[in-house]
């Protein structure tokens, strides 16, 4: 079995990126820039955006965090991200989510430049992903898609079935996987017979927060399964597959933590340099 190394493979990328964003210095004179807005202090999104800023500095991109406190009013936000648009020294914006109630996340989401939406989220990118145009994409998937090119970089007929059909993970990993011509089925809490659907897969994608749903019995022999859930648990932190079991039958295995987690970080600083040469042409 391939245990999939997920801190491997972004460190891997981050040393592209690195030596990227020198190339880019040296043609641009300048380099790009990502900036994260961070509203309230919940712990896990301090922790997530503590992990961006440090990565993109590692990287040699310009990173900036701007913080606003629980009660920050909704237009002070939008207002921002208007300023943020017209800056030509910020090639991403990205608004951590979750947000307070009283901030309508689709108001700010269509708000944020789709040229410089590093997240991939706004209708203009999720839109031109589905029709097969050039967009930014969601993160999560991207490091996703890169890890199973990895292991298989031919994806030809291959039947893919995602677990979970949210807009931030199963349907941007079916479009990609489509684009790569498998056969996608996504899968999610009404699906009649989720075992069944899973044992015809290739390849399993599973985003669906329930810890250890993919059983070893679910999954065909010499399947690639890719697990990104974050479930805390008594036993502390599991992913959406039931790990020690199913790494006796599958070909090979995200762990988590370790495996999607370290890839989104390094998939957001490969988005804001894709943002960034983008405008420059
Ligand atoms: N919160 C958790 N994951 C994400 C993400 O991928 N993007 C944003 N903007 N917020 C998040």
């Amino acid at each position: 079995m391939i245990l999939i190394d997920g801190k491997k493979a972004a460190a891997e990328l981050r040393e592209e990126l690195k030596k990227e964003v020198s190339e880019l210095k040296t043609k641009y004179n300048k380099v790009p820039g990502l900036t994260v807005i961070l509203i309230g202090d919940m712990a896990p999104s301090q922790i997530y955006v503590r992990n961006k800023e440090k990565s993109a500095n590692e990287v040699g991109l310009k990173s900036e965090v701007i913080k606003y406190p629980e009660a920050v009013e909704e237009k002070t936000i939008l207002d921002k991200i208007e300023e943020l648009n017209n800056d030509e020294t910020v090639s991403g914006i990205l608004v951590q989510l979750p947000l307070p109630k009283h901030i309508d996340k689709q108001k700010v989401i269509e708000a944020i430049a789709p040229s410089k939406d590093v997240d991939g989220f706004h209708p203009m990118n999720v839109g031109n992903l589905s029709s097969g145009y050039e967009s930014s994409v969601p993160c999560t998937p991207l490091g996703c898609y890169l890890m199973i090119k990895k292991i298989e970089p031919n994806l030809n007929g291959k039947k893919a079935v995602m677990v979970g059909r949210s807009n931030l993970n199963g349907k941007p990993m079916a479009q990609l996987l489509l684009k790569e011509n498998c056969t996608v089925t996504i899968t999610h809490s009404k699906t009649k017979d989720l075992k069944a659907e899973c044992l015809e897969a290739d390849i399993i994608v599973a985003a669906v927060g329930i810890p250890e749903l993919v059983k070893a019995d679910w999954v065909k022999k010499d399947a690639i399964v890719i697990d990104v859930g974050i479930n805390k648990t008594d036993k502390g932190i599991v992913g959406d597959v039931a790990f020690e079991e199913v790494s006796k039958v599958a070909k090979a295995l995200t762990p988590v933590p370790g495996g999607v987690g370290p890839m989104t970080i390094a998939c957001l600083l490969k988005n804001t340099i894709e943002c960034f040469k983008r405008s420059q042409r």
